[in-house]
């Protein structure tokens, strides 16, 4: 099943939260040949799981700690998470590569960890614009997604990927539906050498500048399985537009 996600980011306190939900779930209400899974902040997740009750919407966080519990002031663990009936996280966005020096280390890790806790990951890669104008994404996000799966080759088909290019984040400059796509195939053939028993259970999502205008388009292309959604999924009918755009 195609898979439409939101990430707030650092948006949206508890009680805005359950003000877009009054309003977003009765306008997803009885779609059920998609799935649709909302990242709030860590703050919002509890509200939202109660609000989310009867519906078939799922809830993601956008980032976890590795270790189990302990003295790791400012972490969230797995079993906090899954308390709140958190069934995806978010492993490696950009943001956290970029802004807060995460590694790919320490993103094997986290995607270790979720797997661990029978949470599904989504790891995000994607290349940054001077990596791109190197001529270098393919190789970029090959090595993203060879390090952050080390190890845990044979889990491939356990998590989803987002292919999330760096320049086109927030940027209103989304990559071409036919570059994604080409991406995208390079993400799904990459799977396969990784996992020879891979079952293409993984799905691939496009993220970056997504909006209700060209959610359609990137979704028409044969290996785009989904979307990551930013700044368009913060406004209740706008993230509705995107989910429904297919
Ligand atoms: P954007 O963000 O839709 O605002 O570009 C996407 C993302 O970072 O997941």
């Amino acid at each position: 099943m195609k898979l439409i996600s939101a990430n707030w980011k650092m948006n949206l306190t508890p009680s805005q939260s359950l003000a877009y939900l009054q309003k977003f779930l009765p306008l997803v209400e009885g779609i059920k040949d998609r799935e649709i899974l909302l990242c709030p902040p860590f703050t919002s997740l509890c509200v939202v799981k109660d609000a989310l009750k009867g519906s078939s919407v799922k809830l993601g966080a956008q980032n976890c700690y590795y270790e189990a519990k302990g003295a790791y002031t400012g972490e969230v663990s797995l079993e906090m998470l899954k308390e709140l009936e958190v069934s995806y996280v978010i492993v490696g966005h950009s943001e956290r590569r970029w802004i807060f020096g995460e590694s790919d280390e320490l993103i094997n890790k986290k995607v270790i960890s979720c797997l661990k806790a029978g949470l599904r990951p989504v790891l995000c890669v994607g290349e940054k614009l001077e990596e791109r104008e190197a001529g270098l994404t393919f190789k970029v996000v090959e090595t993203q997604i060879r390090l952050a799966l080390s190890g845990i080759e044979e889990y491939t088909d356990s998590l989803d990927i987002a292919y999330e290019p760096v320049w086109a984040i927030g940027t209103g400059t989304p990559a071409t539906p036919e570059d994604a796509q080409l991406v995208h195939a390079f993400i799904k053939d990459l799977l396969n050498q990784i996992n020879s028993k891979h079952q293409g259970k993984t799905r691939v999502l496009y993220g970056g500048s997504v909006n209700p205008k060209n959610a359609g388009e990137f979704m028409s292309m044969k290996d785009v399985d989904g979307l990551l959604v930013g700044g368009a999924s913060l406004d209740p009918e706008s993230f509705a537009q995107i989910v429904k755009s297919f």
